[in-house]
This record gives C-alpha cells, structure tokens and sequence, in this order.
C-alpha cells in the first residue's frame, strides 16, 4: 500500500497505523495542522478537544521521535493571546486561552518547548496563526467547513450564495472604529507561503523552539470585512446587530516584525484579495465540496 493510500482518513491517535506511514517514507519534516479548530464547539465539548488535539499531537511526537524525524512546524493560533491589553501582538506577549480550542493549542506549544529543551535535536517553529480567510486563486480550492461556520468569512459567503439568510454582527458597541470587532484577517496563501519560510528556517543550525505569528499587521473590522466582501461579490450581506460573543475579544493584530526579519516572510495580500479570491471559489463552489444543494455538506 502506498504512503498516500496509508494517510488517507488515518487518525494520529491510531500509532500503529502512524509507524506504518513512518517505516515506509522517510520524512525530513513534519508540518502539523491536524487538530479541531472551533472555539464554540470547544466550549460544549471539551474532552473531544483534549482527545483528538492533545492526544493525536502526543502520538504523532513519539513516532516521529522513533523515526528520528524532530522537525517541526505546528499551526499554532493567535487565540493564545486571549483578550490583549494592547495591540499590534508581540511573540513576547502574555498568553492566557479563554476556551478549550485554545488551551490545547497553548498545551501543545509547551510540550514543543519541554521536547525542545529535554533534546535539542528538535527543531521546532510555532506558527500563530491570526484570521485566516480567502480561497486559492484558481477557485478549486477553499473553505468549507461543515454545518453552521463558526467564523466571520466563510458564514459571510454562505450567506451571499444564498445558503444562509443574514449575518448577526456579534457586538456593537466595542471602542473601535465602527463598533464591532477588530481582526487580522491573512490571505490563506500568505499563510501557505509563511509555511514554506518556516521549513527553510528549519535548516538554520541556530534554530531551537521559535514561534512567529502571521498575520498581516492591520486589523479590519467586521463591518469593514462585510463591506470588501460586497465590492468583491457583488451581493448585498443583510445584517442584524446582536450581542457580543462571549468569550470574543475587542481588538486583535499582530506584530510581524519577527517573522519578517527572521523568516524573510511578510503578507503580500489586502483584504480585497481574501474577499476576492474568496468569492471566486464561492460563486463556483456554492455547496462546498459536497453536491450542489447538499447542504448537509
Ligand atoms: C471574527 C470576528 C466575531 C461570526 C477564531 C479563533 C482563532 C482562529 C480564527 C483558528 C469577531 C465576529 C463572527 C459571526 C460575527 N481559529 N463574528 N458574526 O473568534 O477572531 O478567531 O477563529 O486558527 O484561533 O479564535 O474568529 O471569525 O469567529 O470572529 O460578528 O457570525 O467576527 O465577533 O469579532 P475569531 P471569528
């Protein structure tokens, strides 16, 4: 069986089928994405969290150990930072989760550290991601996330594609330019890109446990997210006003400065690409990967 046909639907929890993929390619690097990513769902199912993000990242570090692969990039998220006292974020920040989703990505921070500082053969780079939104160019591939989004953008398309019928602006009457929530949305390709900046820094010999946020250094608010989003689609978004999101932060950027001096990477897309870029793989994939009119997708 190939290595492909091996990692197809394969669970990191399942460690024997896991050595299998490591005894039958030698990998030089491991780029670890594999975790559920909702906040609100994390909140009602916490042990599902802790199960499936701790546990499959604590199976996944002791074959790659076995198999002597101890290099790593982990999407980690800006959510570690909580609710900041004050913007843009540093690396330097404190970091305090304020849900579950959260906290095993700042568990699976530390255990990078503790594996780094227990063998320094381990070479690990920490990515923080901060909103990322858009859809690659070519419009083949995009987000789709099943059942009702949780977040801003891909509920804003389904919207436009007619699948849901308006957005509720969680809050506002936050102290920020229009009165709903500040973000820093990155384009999905500038995140792929920071990805690959992050492998080369890999082979720096000086490389320990980095961590590097990438975002783009602006924040946008949600009414300024809504407006792009109709320029570039075209459709009008109806809202409602409804109360915060508990839980929900008022303003969050990052600082890149880091990433842009050590890892030669800076985000080349605005929010008119996302909202762009986004749309075209929406008008063409209205129902997601599933069946036109499959909703259930
Ligand atoms: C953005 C803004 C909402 C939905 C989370 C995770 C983070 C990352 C991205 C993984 C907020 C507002 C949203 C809606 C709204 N995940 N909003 N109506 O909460 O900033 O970040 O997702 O990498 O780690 O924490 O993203 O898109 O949910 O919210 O008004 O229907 O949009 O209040 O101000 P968030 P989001």
């Amino acid at each position: 069986m190939s290595v492909s046909q091996l990692v197809r639907q394969l669970d990191l929890r399942n460690k024997d089928a896991l050595d299998k993929v490591f005894a039958k390619q030698k990998f030089d690097a491991v780029i670890h994405f594999a975790g559920l990513k909702a906040v609100g769902e994390s909140v009602h199912k916490p042990l599902i969290y802790f199960d499936n993000n701790l546990i499959g990242t604590i199976i996944l570090f002791q074959v790659m150990a076995a198999h002597g692969c101890k290099k790593l990039v982990f999407s980690s998220s800006a959510t570690v930072y909580g609710w900041p006292k004050e913007v843009p974020c540093t690396e330097e920040f404190p970091l305090k989760t304020t849900n579950p989703y959260g906290r095993t990505k700042l568990i699976i921070e530390e255990m990078c550290r503790d594996l780094h500082g227990s063998d320094s053969d381990w070479k690990i780079i920490l990515l923080r991601y901060f909103n990322p939104v858009g859809a690659h160019p070519s419009g083949f591939i995009g987000e789709d996330p099943r059942g009702i989004p949780n977040n801003l953008m891909p509920f804003v398309q389904q919207v436009a594609v007619g699948r849901l019928p308006a957005l509720t602006v969680f809050g506002n009457d936050y102290k920020t330019c229009d009165g709903t929530g500040v973000r820093d949305f990155i384009h999905v390709v500038d995140l792929a890109d920071g990805h690959i900046a992050a492998l080369r820094k890999l082979d720096d010999p000086k490389i320990g446990c980095e961590v590097y946020n990438l975002g783009t250094g602006k924040g946008t608010s949600v009414l300024e997210m809504v407006k792009a989003f109709e320029k570039a689609s075209g459709k009008k978004i109806p809202l409602s006003m409804g109360d915060r999101r508990p839980g929900d932060a008022e303003i969050v950027y990052a600082s890149t400065n880091k990433a842009e001096k050590e890892l030669n990477w800076k985000a080349k897309h605005d929010i008119h690409d996302m909202c762009r870029d986004q749309w075209n793989w929406a008008s063409k994939n209205p129902y997601g990967y599933g069946k036109s009119g499959d909703s259930s997708k």
